[in-house]
């Protein structure tokens, strides 16, 4: 990882400075401020779907943590909003190590300074593209502080429907380098719900204020989202709106699937 000056690109809407601009953060600039208000004007309930990812982060951590999971690669890590996997990680084991890896410049600056290891417990951030995940799994930091020989659970909210390209092929090169044992929790934008609502097409409208911006984005079917999970054993309840993922740990249980829009899985690799 350099550590030279980061080009922030204010000038331009991230989507990690939306994310957090969602969650009432204020790691974000005017650009990212103007475009979040336009899809809140899309699809005002965006708000509930930030918040309830964030919860599904922690809960699917608790229940990696309480698999015995001590390992974490989490890609797509966002701007670090507390409290972070490796604090939920650390809090149940506190031996708990944990690789972060973005590619946004901001949250990079952030990582460094904030994403920090405890005593216990490891914590390390890679600058790193999701679609190039054999730069991920061959970075030093992620070698000094995973042993890949040992089950992994393999963290990627909120983040797919982000990464251009056969996102199938980068989902299966992360499992391939994975030990048996190990997890993948996921949760990926879907449209599925805009049909029948008296909203038609909210969320559609609201990724187009993504795709308008330059930020790609491409929402999946619930049987898109299983394909991730063909070389695994899917974890119970399967693919599901992730409020209704065994929601005892999601703090927005009542909210419709319209306005989460989010589908969440996790997969055992046997
Ligand atoms: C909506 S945020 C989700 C943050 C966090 N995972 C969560 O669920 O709260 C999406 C994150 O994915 C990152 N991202 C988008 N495309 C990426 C890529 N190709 N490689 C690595 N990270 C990417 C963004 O920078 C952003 O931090």
């Amino acid at each position: 990882m350099s550590d030279g000056p980061i080009d922030l690109r204010t000038d331009v809407p991230h989507s990690a400075r939306m994310y957090d601009y969602f969650l009432g953060g204020k790691d974000n600039y005017q650009a990212d401020r103007d475009a979040a208000e336009k899809a809140l004007q899309e699809f005002p309930a965006v708000r509930v779907t930030a918040r309830t990812n964030r919860d599904f982060m922690r809960h699917a951590t608790r229940y990696l943590a309480g698999q015995g999971i001590r390992q974490f690669l989490d890609i797509g890590t966002g701007i670090p909003t507390e409290p972070n996997l490796h604090q939920v990680a650390q809090e149940l084991a506190p031996e708990s190590r944990v690789v972060y890896a973005d590619n946004d410049p901001i949250v990079l600056s952030h990582a460094r300074a904030r994403l920090l290891s405890t005593r216990a417990g490891r914590t390390a951030y890679i600058d790193a593209d999701a679609a190039h995940p054999e730069s991920i799994l061959a970075a030093p930091e992620l070698r000094d502080t995973l042993d890949l020989s040992q089950p992994v659970a393999v963290s990627l909210m909120a983040l797919l429907h982000f990464v251009p390209g056969d996102v199938y092929e980068v989902v299966n090169t992360l499992i391939e380098s994975l030990a048996p044992g190990s997890y993948l929790a996921m949760s990926h934008v879907t449209t599925d719900f805009d049909e029948g609502d008296d909203d038609p097409d909210g969320m559609a409208r609201l990724l187009q204020v993504y795709i308008d911006r330059g930020i790609p984005v491409r929402p999946r079917t619930r049987a898109e989202v299983a394909r991730f999970f063909e070389r695994l054993e899917l974890v119970d309840p399967g693919v599901e709106v992730i409020h209704r993922w065994r929601n005892e740990g999601i703090e927005h249980p009542r909210s419709h699937d319209k306005q989460v829009s989010l589908y969440g899985a996790i997969g055992k690799k046997v």
